[in-house]
């Protein structure tokens, strides 16, 4: 028997050392013991520990473990990284596995990987800060949040940008983070009554998230439906709802049953107010010389999202996206593939029209890495709210944007990509680059591979739904 301790629950790193030098040894899965800290090594007394990770050692499982294994080692059942050992064991002999949605041992990990991701998500969304005065005169936001995985650390990325300029505390039973505006610091697990009492800071939050969960304020179905219990007496606008609820079973069970349709107006709402501030979107330079804002558009409850790069020179005139020559051969490959337009959002990376005035003629200009990640906002904001199944990347600009770092269209086209929210994305070219093509006969074969792409799209979803 071999022992493999982590230093902590979170720790995937050492279980990426470890679980490679033990494969590399050949250990059976039923041969190790996986602990964090010492919890349970004294009572194994002689079971040898597993080997030092060694740094030179060759090994190749497919990315799309890599990026499961890293959500599931954060679920908080105690046998995941037993599971995770057992699967890569399988995988090195035969990697085709990771694509066969049938097996019952990946299946469970996908499924413990999506719990971690909507806890993930619902320490975004429903986190609140109180104020607190600090001894220097300074002010400390302090928030309270209890998740039901060990996602805190990881966590910590996301809200040292969003909230870059304050400071900060998250308290959680296991962890406590501290941010200064400058270094984040751990410390030891806290309690509810360590956190301050009284109003959320609702000026932060609306800064923020006004545009996503104001109408969700008022609609207590949609707060039913979205939010567990749990989370309710941490927010101002769930005050209400324990009297609301309290004794009437009736009404909340009407709630819930109404809860669809005020999911859906909320989420109207919601868009058309984030569509109204993204009119006066100022956070890179582009805004000055384009006519408008071109916002995404189309069903909020559609399953595929299509992302292209940026408005052209029509787009910026009518305000909607893909409505000039490039929006036309999308039109038409979109038919072919059997796919309906009507039915998809269709939005750009970049949502302001950059260009070089050549004469009368404007020239589409590339958007730079800056540019593409100051519209990451809005690209964040139109998938909270629609959530897609799919998302399609038409080019390198919105791959990109899709996959959060720089990529080639030959690297990453043909292959699905788990995305941050759990969402698929599959990468394609533009249809731009089809019309700049000056070889027609070239130009019909890179057509009818992209139709290819979009049919291949189309068969996914259907499988997935
Ligand atoms: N190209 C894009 O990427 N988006 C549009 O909306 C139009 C052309």
């Amino acid at each position: 028997m071999r022992v493999a301790t982590l230093a902590r629950e979170d720790d995937f790193d050492g279980w990426r050392g470890l679980a490679r030098a033990l494969a590399l040894d050949e250990t059976p899965p039923d041969q190790v013991v996986w602990q964090v800290g010492d919890e349970i090594s004294d009572l194994l007394g002689s079971a040898a520990p597993a080997a030092e990770p060694k740094k030179d050692y060759a090994f190749s499982v497919p990315r799309p473990f890599i990026d499961l294994a890293r959500s599931v080692v954060y679920h908080r059942d105690r046998a995941r990284f037993a599971l995770l050992y057992a699967m890569l064991v399988r995988l090195r002999r035969r990697p085709e596995l990771i694509q066969d949605q049938t097996d019952p041992a990946l299946r469970r990990l996908e499924g413990m990987a999506k719990e971690v991701r909507r806890d993930i998500h619902k320490m975004r969304a429903f986190l609140r800060f109180r104020e607190l005065a600090e001894p220097d005169g300074g002010t400390r936001y302090v928030a309270w949040f209890e998740p039901e995985h060990h996602i805190v650390r990881a966590n910590a990325g996301f809200f040292v940008d969003r909230f870059a300029s304050m400071r900060w505390s998250i308290l959680t039973p296991e962890l406590s983070l501290h941010w200064d505006g400058a270094t984040l610091r751990e410390g030891p697990g806290a309690s509810r009554a360590d956190a301050p009492e009284g109003d959320p800071v609702e000026d932060v939050w609306k800064t923020y998230y006004a545009s996503i969960f104001n109408p969700a304020r008022v609609k207590i179905g949609a707060m039913l439906k979205e939010m567990p219990r749990k989370y309710w007496k941490n927010m101002p606008e769930t005050a209400l709802v324990p009297e609301l609820i309290a004794g009437a079973q009736a009404r909340e069970a009407k709630m819930v049953a109404t809860s669809r349709n005020d999911v859906a107006t909320n989420a109207e709402a919601a868009w058309a107010a984030l569509r109204e501030e993204a009119k006066g979107c100022r956070r890179c330079p582009l805004f000055k010389d384009a006519t408008q804002t071109v916002f995404g558009e189309g069903p909020l409850d559609g399953a595929i999202m299509f992302v292209g790069e940026q408005p052209g020179d029509q787009e910026d005139l009518a305000g909607k996206p893909f409505v000039g020559p490039a929006g036309q051969l999308f039109d038409e490959a979109l038919e072919k593939a059997g796919i309906d337009r009507a039915r998809a959002y269709v939005t750009n990376a970049v949502k302001h029209f950059k260009y070089e005035q050549r004469g009368k003629r404007r020239i589409h200009s590339k958007p730079n890495a800056g540019e593409i990640q100051a519209c990451r906002w809005w690209y964040a904001q139109e998938r909270e709210l629609i959530r897609p199944t799919m998302t399609v990347a038409l080019g390198a600009t919105a791959a990109r944007q899709m996959l959060g770092k720089a990529v080639t269209i030959a690297g990453t086209r043909g292959q699905p990509h788990r995305l941050e929210d759990g969402g698929e994305g599959w990468v394609t070219v533009h249809p731009s680059f089809l019309l700049r093509l000056p070889d027609r006969e070239a130009a019909a074969v890179e057509y009818e591979r992209f139709v290819e792409d979009l049919k291949r799209v189309k068969e996914r979803i259907e499988e997935m739904s």
